[in-house]
């Protein structure tokens, strides 16, 4: 296992005020401008005139800098030494190792920081087994997300790109949507998908959007009427995708592309075996509703 997911996700934004509410409100741990998931993955916001950004893809708010997390120092040098013999690296003191991948997109390698939280225990009534008994189901008054899932990204040359997450980087294919799309992950053993590379409608790269993976189902509910509530408009969802089976909640967002809540994905190993769909309305979800939900006043207790 080499790539254990997106580490951090760097944006340059118009409006760093909006954007510190925006990921404060969508759950975030705020410290400074980097605001944190509950297992230390995160979004760091910078504005777009920084001089430390690398160069965007595309005019206005939109996600600069991609960072994969590694397990170790190792790790990282190993990755380092493939890269070399095909991209220009930088080296930071820490390690990390910054490129520019063939859409233009700034992504870095760095030694994760994450720390896995105490586990949740949701008890569930099935028909065979009552777990939950004298005792109320869970209600999620915000979403606390846990951590970063995957990114997604339009690129104008999905072969280009499929190459070289796979051949430099080890990235694993998990599906593919035929001349569309391609949903990558980091190592065998991992979510469906952490990078998702779908087709540009013109000739730029675009962000699309970033996922954060929160608890369970009642988590994508509750955090998605929350985060309603506070004003924030609804990109699509709640849903269910077929592909990596997940519920689904996405925003728009002011920082650029959009934001998702999603919970209980497919998880995968070596055994998987890729499949190819079209890309259509049926292998995108099972349902989903296009504009969110019509709300009842909270939760009772
Ligand atoms: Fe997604």
């Amino acid at each position: 296992m080499t790539i254990l997911g997106v580490e951090q996700a760097t944006y340059g934004v118009d409006d760093l005020t909006l954007g510190r509410r925006f990921f404060t409100e969508w759950g975030l741990a705020a410290e400074g401008d980097s605001f944190r998931t509950r297992d230390g993955t995160a979004v760091l916001l910078r504005h777009k005139g920084d001089a430390r950004l690398p160069p965007p893809v595309e005019p206005g708010s939109t996600v600069r800098e991609i960072a994969w997390g590694v397990a170790d120092r190792a790790a990282l040098d190993r990755l380092a030494s493939r890269l070399a013999a095909r991209v220009a690296i930088k080296r930071d003191a820490e390690g990390g190792v910054r490129f520019t991948d063939p859409a233009g997109f700034g992504v870095a390698l760095v030694e994760t920081r994450r720390r896995p939280g105490a586990a949740t225990a949701i008890a569930v009534n099935t028909p065979e087994r009552r777990q939950r008994i004298d005792t109320i189901g869970t209600f999620y008054k915000r979403a606390a997300p846990y951590r970063l899932g995957h990114i997604v990204l339009q690129v104008p040359d999905i072969p280009a790109m499929e190459r070289f997450y796979r051949e430099a980087l080890g990235f694993w294919l998990s599906d593919r949507y035929t001349d569309r799309g391609v949903f990558l992950r980091g190592s065998a053993e991992a979510d469906h998908h952490q990078l998702f590379l779908l087709q540009s409608p013109d000739a730029g790269a675009h962000f699309h959007h970033l996922a954060f993976e929160v608890h369970d189902v009642h988590e994508v509910f509750g955090g998605g009427l929350a985060f309603a509530r506070q004003g924030w408009e609804t990109h699509i969802g709640p849903g269910r995708h077929v592909i990596s089976s997940c519920y689904f909640w996405y925003f728009k967002s002011p920082c650029g592309g959009a934001v998702e809540y999603f919970a209980d994905m497919d998880s995968l190993t070596a055994a998987w075996q890729p499949r190819e769909m079209p890309q259509s309305p049926e292998w995108f979800a099972e349902w989903a509703l296009a504009a969110g939900i019509q709300q009842f006043g909270g939760v009772q207790r």
